[in-house]
C-alpha cells in the first residue's frame, strides 16, 4: 500500500519546521547573545533612574577593560555597566553600582574602570556569558570567589595588609596561623619548615594536582571543583581528604585535625589565598602605580632572658606545633616508637644534657616505627640548623631545660 501523499506532505512540513526552529535558536544566539540583553535592560534602568529617555535607545557594546601588562582583558562591566556609576547604587546586580563595603575612600580608591574586576573577584575576565565569566566551567581555573575570600586578593597590591580596613578577617588568620605554629611544618614564601606543602604555591595549582575523590566521591573531573572547595574541606578534616595509600607505602596526612570553627575554616583559607597573592609572579606584574604600602618590617624584640628568648621562639618557629603549647603534648603520629604521638618537651632538662638538646635541634631526628609491618611515621623531628643561629638553638635549650612537668 502506498502512503497518502498527504501524510509525506505533513511529514515534510513537520520535519522543515524543526530545522527552521533549530537554526532560528542559533541565529538568535548569535546576534543576540546574553550581554545585549543585559545591556539593554540596564540601559532602560538606567533612562528610568536619570529621567533621559534617550539613555534607553544607546548601541549595546562590548565594553571592556585592558591590564597588557597583567595580560588580563576584563568584560565584566559589559553586564555590569553600572559599576561605577553612583546613580545606580541600590539596583539589583548586575545593574547596580558598586557596593563601598562602609569603607569611606573605598570606590575613590579603586577605580575600577582602571583596575577592572578579576584582580579582587577572580572569574574570566574575557567572557560575555554570565556562566563563562563566573565560572565555574572547565579549564578555567579561577572562578568568581566567595564573598568568603575576597580579602585574600588585597595583597596582590597591599604589601601589608595588617590594619587594612575590610581585610581585618586576615589579619585575625594569621594570628591563628601563628597560634597553631602551622610555620612549624609549611614554609611560607621559603621560611618554615617542608614537612607539608609550601602554602604561598597553593592556590597557583591546578585543580588537577588535587584529590577531589575524598570531597565529593566518584572519580570524573567535575567542573565545579576549585582550589578553596578543596582547601576548605581539608580544614575541616585533612584525613578524611588526604587517608594516604597504604598497598603504596603512603600514609594518612600527618597534619592535625584543629576542630576548627567554620568561620576559621573560611579565613584560614582565605589567608593561604593571601599568601599566594603576595607572591610576585613575574609573568603577571602588577603595574607600579597599583602597589601600595610597604611590607611589614621584621621585629627585633628585646627578652630579659634566654629562657625568655626560647620560648617566644618557640612559638614563632612552630615547635608549637607538633609538641603543643609549652611542649606539653605532641600530636599524633601513627606508629611512632615512643607512643603514638610527638614527645612532650616538659621531662628533657632531667633526660639530657644541654648539648645532646641543642644536638636535636639543629641536626633533627627520624623516629622509628613501633610495629615494622605498619608505615613509617609521617612526622620527623626537623633539621634547624638552616633556619636557626647557634644563639637562638641556645636559647630554646634554656627554655626547654626551665620547663616543668606538673
Ligand atoms: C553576561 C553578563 C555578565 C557578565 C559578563 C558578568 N556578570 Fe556578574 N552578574 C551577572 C548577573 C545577571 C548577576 C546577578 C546575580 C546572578 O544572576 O547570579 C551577576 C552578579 C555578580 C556578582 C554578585 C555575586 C553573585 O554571584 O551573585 C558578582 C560579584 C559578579 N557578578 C562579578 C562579576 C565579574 C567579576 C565578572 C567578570 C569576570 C562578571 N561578573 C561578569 C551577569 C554578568
Ligand atoms: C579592590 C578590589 C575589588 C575590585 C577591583 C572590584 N571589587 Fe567587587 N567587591 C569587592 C569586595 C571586597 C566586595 C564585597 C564582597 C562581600 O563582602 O560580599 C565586592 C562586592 C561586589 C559585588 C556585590 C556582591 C554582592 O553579593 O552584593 C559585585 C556585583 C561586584 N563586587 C562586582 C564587581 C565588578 C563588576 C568589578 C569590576 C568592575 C569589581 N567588583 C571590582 C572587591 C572588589
Ligand atoms: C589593584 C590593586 C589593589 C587591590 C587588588 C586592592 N587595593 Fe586597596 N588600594 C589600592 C590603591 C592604589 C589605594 C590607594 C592608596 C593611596 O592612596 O595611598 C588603595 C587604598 C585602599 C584603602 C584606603 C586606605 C589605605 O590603606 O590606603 C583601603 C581601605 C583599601 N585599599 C582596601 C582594600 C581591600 C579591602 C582590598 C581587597 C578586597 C583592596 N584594597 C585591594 C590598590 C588596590
Ligand atoms: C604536623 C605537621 C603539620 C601541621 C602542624 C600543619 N600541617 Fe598543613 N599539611 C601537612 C602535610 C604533611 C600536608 C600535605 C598532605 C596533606 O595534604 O594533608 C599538609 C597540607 C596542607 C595544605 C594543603 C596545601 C597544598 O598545597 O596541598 C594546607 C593549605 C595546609 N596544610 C595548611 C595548614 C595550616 C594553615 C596549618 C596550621 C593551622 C597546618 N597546615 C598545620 C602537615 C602539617
Ligand atoms: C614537624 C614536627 C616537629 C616540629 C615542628 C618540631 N619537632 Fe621536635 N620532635 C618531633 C618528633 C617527631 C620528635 C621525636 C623524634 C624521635 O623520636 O626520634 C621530636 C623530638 C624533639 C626533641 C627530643 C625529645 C625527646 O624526648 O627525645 C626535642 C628536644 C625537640 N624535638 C625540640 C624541638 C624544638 C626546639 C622545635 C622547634 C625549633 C621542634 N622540636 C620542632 C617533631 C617536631
Amino acid at each position: 500500500m502506498k502512503t497518502p501523499r498527504s501524510l509525506w506532505h505533513k511529514l515534510f512540513l513537520i520535519s522543515s519546521f524543526g530545522i527552521g526552529l533549530g537554526v532560528g535558536v542559533l541565529l538568535y544566539q548569535e546576534v543576540c547573545p546574553e550581554w545585549i540583553w543585559t545591556q539593554i535592560s540596564y540601559n532602560r534602568r538606567l533612562a528610568e533612574v536619570t529621567g533621559d529617555k534617550s539613555k534607553a535607545f544607546m548601541m549595546p557594546q562590548v565594553k571592556q577593560i585592558y591590564l597588557p601588562q597583567m595580560m588580563k582583558t576584563d568584560r565584566c562591566i559589559t553586564c555590569h555597566a553600572g559599576i561605577d556609576n553612583a546613580k545606580m547604587a541600590g539596583q539589583p546586580q548586575p545593574f547596580g553600582s558598586h557596593p563601598d563595603l562602609g569603607i569611606p575612600g573605598f570606590l575613590e580608591k579603586h577605580p575600577f574602570t582602571e583596575m577592572g574586576c578579576t584582580i579582587c573577584h577572580y572569574g574570566q575576565g574575557s567572557a560575555t556569558t554570565k556562566k563563562h565569566a563566573h565560572g565555574p566551567v572547565h579549564h578555567w581555573e579561577q572562578p568568581l570567589l566567595p564573598s568568603t575570600m575576597i580579602a585574600g586578593t588585597c595583597a596582590t597590591c597591599h604589601q601589608n595588609t595588617n590594619g587594612l580596613k575590610g581585610a581585618e578577617k586576615i589579619a585575625e588568620a594569621r594570628k591563628l596561623f601563628e597560634e597553631k605554629g602551622c610555620i612549624g611544618c609549611h614554609n611560607v614564601h621559603g621560611k618554615g619548615m617542608l614537612v607539608g606543602p609550601e602554602l604561598a604555591e597553593t592556590f597557583g595549582k591546578s585543580t588537577a594536582q588535587f584529590d577531589f575523590r575524598f570531597i565529593h566521591g566518584g572519580l570524573g573531573e567535575r567542573e565545579d571543583e576549585t582550589v578553596h572547595q578543596w582547601v576548605e574541606e581539608h580544614f575541616r578534616d585533612p584525613q578524611k581528604v588526604v587517608p594516604g595509600y597504604k598497598a603504596l607505602g603512603i600514609p594518612e596526612t600527618p597534619m592535625p585535625n584543629y576542630g576548627l570553627s567554620e568561620e576559621q575554616i573560611q579565613m584560614l583559607t582565605a589567608l593561604v589565598l593571601n599568601f599566594y597573592s603576595e607572591e610576585e609572579k613575574d609573568e603577571q606584574p602588577i603595574p607600579a602605580k597599583f602597589k601600595v604600602g610597604t611590607p611589614p618590617a621584621e621585629e627585633h624584640p628585646v627578652y630579659a632572658s634566654t629562657v625568655e628568648e626560647g620560648a617566644a621562639l618557640f612559638q614563632k618557629f612552630g615547635c608549637v606545633a607538633c609538641h603543643g603549647p609549652q611542649g606539653r603534648g605532641g600530636v599524633r603520629n601513627k606508629n611512632m616508637d615512643a607512643g603514638e604521638e610527638v614527645p612532650t618537651l616538659v621531662y628533657v632538662g632531667s633526660g639530657y644534657t644541654k648539648e645532646q638538646i641543642k644536638d636535636i635541634i639543629r641536626n633533627g631526628r627520624y623516629p622509628g616505627r613501633s610495629d615494622k609491618h605498619e608505615l613509617s611515621p609521617a612526622i620527623w623531628m626537623p633539621s634547624w640548623k638552616e633556619k636557626l643561629t647557634d644563639e637562638q638553638i641556645d636559647a630554646l635549650a634554656d627554655y626547654l631545660i626551665s620547663l616543668q612537668p606538673s
